[in-house]
């Protein structure tokens, strides 16, 4: 469950997970897979744990026009999706189920993780 893939609407911002390559549409589109990079200095993904929990926080902007607009937390147990709205604080909270990833995807600037 480690290697999951996402597919990203652009149009209406749904979001596709698979397991496996696979192709999907939505709004009329062929979907691409998203790549993704390493965390850099514009995505701070900032991880405490607070009892049984990951609080995440993001230095990011969350206007209309550039937002995060989810979290993904992804691990061998499985995988958990937040979505998140402009004007929304980031303020997420998962419970620990052991190391995996963690995704997050900016509308303008795409996908970026970290390992956990
Ligand atoms: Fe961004």
């Amino acid at each position: 469950m480690k290697k999951m893939h996402f597919y990203v609407c652009p149009v209406c911002g749904n979001i596709i997970t698979s397991v496996g390559q696979g192709s999907f549409s939505c709004c009329g589109i062929t979907l691409p897979e998203q790549e993704c990079e390493n965390c850099d200095e514009d995505y701070m993904i900032n991880l405490e744990t607070v009892d049984q929990e990951y609080l995440v926080t993001l230095n990011h902007p969350m206007t209309k026009r550039h937002y995060i607009s989810f979290v993904a937390y992804v691990t061998s147990a499985g995988a958990e999706i937040v979505k998140l709205y402009p004007e929304q604080d980031i303020s997420i909270r998962f419970r620990k189920k052991g190391h995996g990833l963690l995704y997050g995807y900016c509308n303008r600037h795409g996908m970026f993780r970290m390992v956990i």
